[in-house]
């Protein structure tokens, strides 16, 4: 009989597998400093473009005085116990109230990691009978919440509105066989290519078809619509989302999510959320400093106003110098390029040593062969100087490309690979 292990001493998984060539560079980089445009990489200075922090909050002096204050005043154990238990307090109230009337709904419910709040919300949502339609691309947390689902799941092309109407004809036809309900899932900004869930269109569908609309608008939250309530906000469907999801990890700058919905469908989930009613609550100076950062997000449209300066300063100086974005309709910018994984590495590293810019990247298997997709997230903290700096760097980097140097560079390594 084998062991347990043998598998994991055989192979470290799909990522784990490149880790001797890329841990502590690629993946696990470590970037040092105060959260801003500019940190430090390996001790060299770089413009940082791969960090949620959309509003610039988390550094924000106001921010970080809050922080302070209610770390001092309540520590980090502060309420001890689940919510249902021990660990409710005046203040989870108010922010669940603040978030609600924030994302225009009647209740919100706070959750202490968007990821398992999100798998919980899913399994909570749905029992064997009802069925998911969800979209193929989604973000990991709804897969795996869709992993939990004892009954049918059909999942549609990305974003494509045929596909989405075929399956929620097959899923009607199953729910009347089966009794059950109809959930579907969609992002509200997908958060690798930036385009929004069709929300629009997928909120018409309900007059020919029953279902409920759940959206995770991680990316949206803070970012889009008028107010910043997000993508539904944005598309003028905010009140046809059924259940409303967002983390406090891009915009707000922190750690929790929350949900919102009818009062209704919130007193249902606060009972039956597992993720919530078997964890520890969350902890009082998270609660006082997102109450601090939805303030700020109410009363200083400037930082919204200053996130777009910057998102439309890079998205229009790419195209104008003919990078493919493809069809962002977000702050997310992916700048697609021609190359192998080893031209992709030698890229990325003479972005970080030459040009002094850190942002992520994603090759095959996240996106198909041949193509390099590097990943850039504006800020309100970035200025218009590091976007010049960044488009610069951008047409040295295809250029040499282009031209065969990173080839030339990686061939050893592109025949170890077998590319
Ligand atoms: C679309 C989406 N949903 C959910 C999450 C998970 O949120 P959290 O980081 O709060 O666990 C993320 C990442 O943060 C995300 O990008």
């Amino acid at each position: 009989m084998k062991d347990l292990f043998d598998k994991i001493y055989a192979d470290k998984g799909p990522l784990g597998r490149w880790a001797d060539k890329a841990e502590g560079y690629f993946v696990f980089p470590k970037l040092e400093g105060p959260i801003s445009n500019r940190m430090k990489f390996q001790g060299k200075d770089v413009i940082t473009w791969s960090i949620n922090d959309y509003l610039g909050l988390a550094n924000h002096p106001e921010v970080r005085k809050i922080d302070a204050e209610a770390g001092s005043k309540y520590g980090s154990a502060y309420p001890m116990g689940a919510r249902m238990m021990s660990g409710h307090t005046d203040m989870h109230e108010q922010l669940q109230n603040e978030l609600a009337a924030f994302v225009q709904k009647e209740a919100a419910y706070l959750l202490n990691f968007g990821y398992q709040g999100m798998v919980s919300t899913i399994d909570a949502l749905v029992s064997k009978n009802d069925i998911i339609v969800y979209d193929v691309d989604a973000h990991a947390c709804i897969i795996d919440g869709v992993r939990l689902h004892a009954g049918k799941r059909f999942t549609y092309r990305h974003n494509d509105m045929e596909s989405i109407e075929k399956n929620l004809m097959r899923a009607t036809k199953l729910a009347e066989k089966t009794g059950g309900g109809i959930l579907l899932i969609s992002e509200g900004v997908f958060g690798m290519r930036g385009e929004q869930g069709k929300l629009k269109e997928i909120v018409a569908l309900k007059e020919k078809y029953k279902f409920r609309l759940f959206v995770d608008d991680a990316h949206g939250f803070g970012t889009l619509g008028k107010t910043g309530a997000g993508a539904g906000e944005e598309q003028g469907v905010q009140d046809q989302i059924d259940v409303y999801f967002a983390t406090f990890a891009k915009s707000m700058a922190s750690t929790g999510a929350f949900i919102a919905a009818d009062q209704e469908i919130i007193d249902y989930l606060k009972y039956n959320l597992r993720s919530q009613m078997f964890a520890k609550s969350l902890q009082m100076q998270l609660v006082e400093g997102a109450l601090k950062r939805l303030d700020m997000l109410r009363t200083m449209p400037e930082l919204k106003a200053k996130l777009w300066e910057n998102v439309n300063a890079l998205q229009n100086g790419l195209k104008e110098r003919g990078f493919d974005i493809g069809t962002t309709q977000s702050c997310v910018t992916p700048v697609y390029l021609k190359g192998s994984i080893p031209e992709a590495m030698a890229l990325v590293k003479d972005l970080r040593e030459n040009h002094g810019i850190f942002c992520s990247i994603v090759v095959y298997p996240v996106i198909p062969k041949g193509l390099i997709l590097l990943r850039l997230i504006p800020t309100a903290s970035h200025t218009l100087q590091d976007v010049e700096e960044t488009l610069d760097a951008f047409s040295a980097i295809r250029q040499k490309l282009e031209t065969g140097v990173y080839k030339r560079l990686t061939a050893a390594m592109a025949a170890e690979m077998g590319e």
